[in-house]
């Protein structure tokens, strides 16, 4: 855990294809990134994960890489990317990019080697059976495609052929040992990736699919953790601040074995989606709505703190469980929550232990929209179009024309902007920089500060947790209940309704409090 700039960070995450179109082409790109990154600024967060920027057929949005090093043409050149690193830099604004391991585009000239009759370098850079006809059970695989003879197995879909890491625990000839000599080699090609970057500047990575690494693993995921504990060491050496994020959702694995941080995912029936998400989108908005943070659902948060209190006692001291608004994959919060109802919301995800992380557009409750799929992102689609910057033509994206957007902008006629939201003093949009601004102003609120539940039952709405010395209390409810205090304390910050009279609060809302005296 070297990187110390963790203890303060605030990430905002950008689809970069979505964020901001320079050259009129419908696409956002690099600098466009560039020229928005006092906006950036502006919201109180001073770090970013950028989604796959790299070279691509774009099957899976730029998880699927052609070539690891190079900036996709139309984001623009490795020059625009450096001259972010610097210029983000410039702002004390520090970048990850996104590392993805487990698989690369089948277009990817490894993979292209690999598919060969003849036995070459590449030959075992990705997991194929001994002959077309040996299937992989229970394993997605590819067979009768290539002229080697041979199935190949797949990461994710059918263009992500997985990199070989090997297997845990072999049970076929045709799979080797995690540790063996062509998967040590993976690794060094995925180190190669990773030093490329970090030395033209980047600050670390989002590794996608982090716990996917080896085939067949243990029960503990031991062998997935030696090959992350190996490169943690390599960039303790050599990048000593350099941070590493998991998408891998067990942290008492990922920080484990080096990561610095992991995401708190939002996977149905777990305790984040409770707070969050706990509807069937198939039928949304006709069916219920039984998240915590709907202000009529009438749900307790003792779901989710059954799952987050002892993920967070097993990983403290450890690194970091990272609470999201939303990302790429999700719904957006917008879909289900009002804006009033977002600011409860956000209120508890920046005041939580861990680097918060806010996904470009939530902060102006941009919404999910239902769209046909666009390069692979199926239902995650909605969640991916342009950001929505002033009013006008394609609400400040791009100059292009309409029909080339990279997806639709949101054609309400009340769609949030930036720009509006910026005019008014109670919008989401400035109501989450004032609770960014609280969390760096109070190092309590911050990252490795401790949690400690002060108040929590079945059937209450109310939640309330120490953080350090402070104390937050989150009522999402349109009731205002009353908690009674184990001190007197005064108001540091309230949304809604919060009034003090000797030891008692009563509450609708949110209120972080200090202790007086
Ligand atoms: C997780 C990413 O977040 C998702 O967008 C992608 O489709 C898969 N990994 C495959 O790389």
């Amino acid at each position: 855990m070297a990187a110390t700039w963790l203890n303060d960070a605030v990430f905002y995450e950008i689809y970069p294809q979505s964020f901001f179109d320079s050259n009129g082409d419908g696409i956002g790109d690099i600098p466009g990134m560039t020229q928005k990154l006092d906006y950036i600024l502006s919201l109180g967060c001073n770090a970013l994960w950028i989604n796959p920027c790299f070279d691509s057929p774009f099957k899976d949005a730029g998880y699927d890489v052609r070539d690891y090093k190079k900036v996709a043409p139309r984001y623009g050149s490795n020059e625009d990317l450096i001259h972010f690193f610097r210029e983000a830099h410039r702002r004390g604004i520090r970048v990850l990019l996104d590392l993805v391991p487990c698989h690369t585009s089948e277009e990817h000239p490894w993979f292209r080697e690999s598919c060969r009759e003849a036995e070459n370098e590449y030959s075992h850079r990705y997991i194929w059976t001994d002959s077309c006809w040996t299937q992989p059970q229970g394993i997605p695989f590819v067979g009768g495609e290539a002229p080697r003879d041979g199935c190949y197995i797949l990461s994710f879909f059918k263009s992500q052929p997985a990199l070989n890491f090997g297997f845990g625990n072999p049970t076929a000839s045709w799979q080797q040992k995690a540790g063996s000599p062509a998967t040590l080699e993976t690794r060094e090609a995925i180190w190669d990736v990773m030093r490329f970057w970090l030395e033209q500047g980047c600050d670390g990575f989002r590794v996608d699919m982090a716990g996917a690494l080896v085939k067949a693993d243990t029960p503990d995921q031991a062998y997935t953790q030696a090959v992350y504990r190996d490169l943690r060491q390599r960039l303790d050496r050599d990048f000593p601040e350099a941070a590493l994020v998991a998408e891998w959702n067990v942290p008492k694995h990922s920080l484990n074995c080096g990561f610095d941080m992991d995401f708190y995912l939002s996977w149905a029936g777990n305790g984040y989606h409770s707070l969050m998400r706990n509807y069937d989108p198939a039928d949304y908005p006709a069916g219920p709505d039984r998240s915590y943070f709907k202000a009529d659902s009438g749900a307790d948060p003792m779901h989710f703190l059954a799952e987050y209190l002892p993920n967070y006692l097993d990983t403290c001291g450890k690194g970091l469980w990272c609470f999201i608004t939303g990302n790429h994959d999700t719904t957006r919060p917008r879909f289900n929550l009002t804006p009033e109802e977002l600011k409860i919301a956000y209120s508890f995800l920046f005041t939580m232990p861990g680097a918060p992380f806010l996904y470009y557009g939530d902060e102006i409750g941009m919404r999910y929209r239902r769209l046909p799929n666009k390069e692979g992102g199926f239902n995650r689609t909605g969640s991916r179009t342009p950001m929505q910057w002033t009013g006008g033509k394609n609400l400040g994206f791009s100059q292009g024309a309409p029909e080339a957007l990279y997806l639709p902008v949101d054609p309400a006629e009340d769609a949030p902007t930036v720009q509006a939201q910026e005019a008014d003093p109670n919008s989401l949009l400035n109501y989450t920089r004032a609770v960014i601004a609280l969390r760096h102003s109070r190092p309590d609120l911050q990252a490795r500060s401790p949690f400690q539940v002060y108040f929590a039952q079945p059937g209450s709405r109310l939640l309330a947790y120490r953080r350090g010395k402070l104390l937050c209390v989150v009522n999402p409810g349109r009731e205002t209940l009353a908690l009674e205090l184990d001190r007197p304390y005064a108001p540091l910050f309230t949304q809604g309704q919060a009034e003090l009279s000797g030891n008692t609060l009563a509450i609708q809302g949110f209120a972080v409090l200090t202790p007086r005296g």
